[in-house]
């Protein structure tokens, strides 16, 4: 299925949030009101893939002026195996770079063997000996 990648806009959240609910795990800040002041914020940072009207693809690729940080990379559970992963990292690769993000970042979950097999499959490099600290 053919799939179009384009910054989210306040009329997909609703979208964006159903879409979450059957292709990613949850997080605190699935929430419409977090989503539109996101886009708010930073627009462009949240992408989305869209074939046929429906949302079936999504990452936020996020600049906070110091590293790109990359968030909520997911495909719908039919279209996945297809490169819309690898494409939609890719477009939030380009928008950091054109943003001037020289270093990139992404939090996967260990116990998440489609992830780290998908993150290792891609150029990205596994920084072993690192923790991560978190509040909230
Ligand atoms: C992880 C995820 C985004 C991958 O999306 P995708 O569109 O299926 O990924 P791609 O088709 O671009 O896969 C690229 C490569 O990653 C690897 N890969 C992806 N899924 C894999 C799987 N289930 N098992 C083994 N390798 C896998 C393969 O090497 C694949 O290349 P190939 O198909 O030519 O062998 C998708 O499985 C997903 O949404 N999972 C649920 C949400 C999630 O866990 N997100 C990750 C957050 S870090």
């Amino acid at each position: 299925m053919q799939s179009d990648l384009r910054p989210a806009t306040a009329g997909d959240i609703e979208g964006v949030l159903a879409f979450w609910r059957e292709s990613a795990e949850p997080t605190s800040t699935d929430a419409d009101g977090v989503l539109a002041s996101l886009i708010d914020r930073d627009p462009g940072a949240l992408i989305v893939a869209e074939a046929d009207g429906h949302i079936v693809g999504t990452v936020i690729a996020g600049w906070d002026g110091w590293r790109g940080s990359i968030y909520r990379l997911a495909v719908g559970p039919d279209q996945r195996r297809s490169g819309l992963g690898q494409a939609l990292l890719h477009a939030a690769e380009d928008r950091l770079a054109g943003l001037g993000a020289q270093r990139l970042h992404a939090i996967v979950v260990e116990s998440n063997d489609v992830a780290v097999a998908f993150w290792t499959a891609s150029d990205w490099e596994h920084q072993a000996g690192q923790l991560r600290f978190a509040k909230g």
